[in-house]
């Protein structure tokens, strides 16, 4: 049986499991993805964009970090109940120390961020909602780390998520993602069973070529300092809505 987005229970999301696995330090797959994406925001003049999204931001503070200069706004929308809760927490009550070392890469390779890790986190509004029920053409840049593939096992409803993705910016709108690559069904913690689309920069060409300009696809090694959820690296992706 093919496991689809409305087959899963997103509330129970595995927070501290994935959080603990992933994100307690910045691992070298962490640190290619944020200097990739931190040559892409360099080009963006600092405050020139109103909205920005986090497409299915589930509990990472990184890609929200990374899009604060450009953005006078970053909406982190997620389905998720427990991942909701633990990014509002993170802006309300303060960020976890562990995020200190992601914002101080983040800085580094792109000097515009604000010099704290809590002012970075400021234009952040969580949204506790369904991506595909975004409005077309919202924002003026999305940004996605492994949600398309990671909310599926199927691999229409994969391209389904890249097209929403790409429908939720004005034409001309910024586009930066994140894919593990030839990621299957995978687990987290001792237990939990999550979906997985394999993909690769082939299939994610092929579906983003028609929708945008200007794209650039490349890849990355697995990671050994993580799990082995069965990918062979990441996928990494920007351009911009035709
Ligand atoms: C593999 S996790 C990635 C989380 C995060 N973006 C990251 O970089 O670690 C996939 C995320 O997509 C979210 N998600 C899945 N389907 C969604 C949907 N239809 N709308 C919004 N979020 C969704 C899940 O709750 C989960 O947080």
């Amino acid at each position: 049986m093919t496991t689809h987005n409305d087959d899963v229970d997103w509330d129970r999301w595995p927070v501290v499991d994935y959080l603990a696995e992933n994100y307690r330090e910045v691992h070298p797959c962490d640190a290619a993805v944020i200097a990739h994406h931190s040559a892409f925001y360099r080009r963006l003049p600092p405050g020139s964009l109103g909205r920005s999204v986090e497409f299915g931001a589930g509990p990472n503070v990184y890609p929200l970090i990374l899009a604060a200069a450009a953005s006078r706004r970053v909406e982190a929308v997620e389905a998720g109940a427990g991942n909701v809760a633990y990014l509002e927490q993170q802006i309300l009550d303060g960020p976890d120390a562990s995020w200190l070392p992601f914002h101080e890469l983040c800085r580094r390779l792109n000097p515009a961020l604000p010099a704290t890790l809590a002012g970075s986190l400021a234009p952040v509004h969580v949204v506790h909602a369904d991506v595909r029920e975004l409005p077309p053409g919202r924002y003026d840049l999305a940004s996605m780390h492994f949600v398309a593939e990671g909310a599926t096992e199927d691999r229409a409803e994969f391209a389904a998520f890249c097209r929403t993705f790409v429908g939720c910016v004005a034409p001309g709108g910024y586009l930066v993602a994140a894919f593990m690559e030839n990621m299957p069904t995978y687990r987290i913690g001792p237990a939990s069973r999550w979906p997985g689309c394999p993909v690769d920069p082939d299939i994610v060409t092929s579906v983003f070529a028609p929708l945008t300009r200007e794209l650039a696809v490349t890849r990355i090694d697995a990671d050994p300092t993580l799990p082995d959820y069965g990918d062979s690296g990441m996928v990494l992706l920007a351009g911009r809505a035709r």
